[in-house]
């Protein structure tokens, strides 16, 4: 049976790039592998990124970011949830897979090269998070990760550090591979200026209020060849076109692509009928995230149980990993 891995930052409010390109993934493939699936909230990834980490709000965040992910339908009872801190194997075998992974590979990351351009100084730590993340999912020898397609690069970089271990300390290790969203693998942000990012702050916040998700679409750029309202336009290159493939049912989307493309229906009205697909598919969530956030003990709980279950496999797999490096056994 696959094992399944993946982790998600609490470094701000999940948006709708997270629940389509990869927290909807979880909650299927939790239904399908049960306690086979293992899912994280990355805590100790938050602090690489000074510009989008603050020590007093780490705690909450997480809590939040587990909430988020409960209320989307990810049921603690069926998989493992945990939060990453609470589990120091984590740590431990990313140390051992800092010393065989070449510098070179971690600078060639993408999201280092982002992120490391916007600060004056860089913390050694952002450039190791993809050791972490690896380790991340091999320490629960995990074969399969549900990500967006952000996340690829880190994915195969996982896969070679897993190859290098194998070669090097002896056969431990799967090759794990990505898990996309097909129809979600890059969802855009809400300024039209390519992928939403918590970092952009061109996010629609799963739990954000549906007038303020309101305030954000109204504005929001579309077809740009539809300067006035009798212009035809072409919903394939709209981004509300694209979100409404995400929220809207197969009548709405066929009514407003076709209305787009004679312009029989003006930009904001088609915006109004997203907004209905929308306040259907996040409802439900925001009033469990309610329910939840009114009981933050069982929310702790869940995350307790969840970081002795994830232990069970972390600790044997350590050890493993812990004699095959050559450490003397007490
Ligand atoms: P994070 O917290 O940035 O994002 C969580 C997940 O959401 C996906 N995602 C998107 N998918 C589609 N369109 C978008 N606009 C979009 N924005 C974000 C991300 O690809 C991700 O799957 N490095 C990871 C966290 C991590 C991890 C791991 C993931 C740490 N350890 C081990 C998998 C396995 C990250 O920054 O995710």
């Amino acid at each position: 049976m696959p094992r399944v891995f993946s982790g998600i930052q609490p470094t701000g409010d999940p948006h709708i790039g997270n629940y389509f390109g990869a927290m909807k993934n979880y909650v299927r493939l939790g239904e399908e592998y049960g306690k086979n699936s293992i899912y994280c909230v990355v805590d100790l990834h938050a602090p690489t990124n000074p510009n989008a980490y603050d020590p007093r709000q780490l705690a909450a965040r997480t809590l939040e970011m587990a909430v988020a992910n409960m209320a989307a339908g990810l049921d603690p009872e069926k998989v493992i949830f945990f939060a990453q801190s609470h589990v120091p194997e984590h740590t431990e075998l990313a140390w051992l897979f800092t010393v065989i992974t070449p510098v070179g590979e971690l600078e060639r990351m993408t999201q280092y090269k982002d992120k490391a351009q916007k600060l004056e100084s860089t913390p050694a730590g952002l450039l190791m998070y993809p050791v972490l993340q690896a380790a991340d999912i091999l320490l629960y020898k995990a074969d399969t990760v549900p990500v967006g397609e952000d996340q690829v690069q880190h994915i195969e970089l996982t896969r070679e550090i897993a190859r290098k271990f194998n070669h090097q300390f002896g056969e431990m290790f799967p090759e794990p591979r990505a898990v996309l969203a097909k129809d979600a693998l890059r969802i855009p942000g809400v300024d039209g200026q390519g992928k939403m990012s918590k970092s952009k702050g061109n996010t629609i916040g799963i739990l954000e209020p549906l007038d303020s998700i309101w305030q954000k679409l109204r504005p929001a750029p579309t077809d740009p060849a539809r300067v006035r309202r009798t212009d035809p336009g072409d919903p394939d290159k709209c981004l509300i076109g694209d979100y409404h493939k995400l929220f809207s049912d197969l009548p709405t989307i066929e009514t407003v692509y076709e209305g787009c493309r004679t312009a029989g229906i003006g930009c904001v009205d088609c915006k109004k009928m997203l907004m209905v697909g929308i306040t259907r598919e996040l409802t439900p969530i925001q009033e469990r995230a309610a329910e939840l956030r009114a009981d933050p003990v069982r929310v702790r709980d869940v995350l307790a149980q969840g970081a002795k279950e994830a232990r069970q496999i972390a600790a044997p797999v350590m050890e493993e990993a812990r004699e095959k490096v050559g450490f003397l056994k007490l």
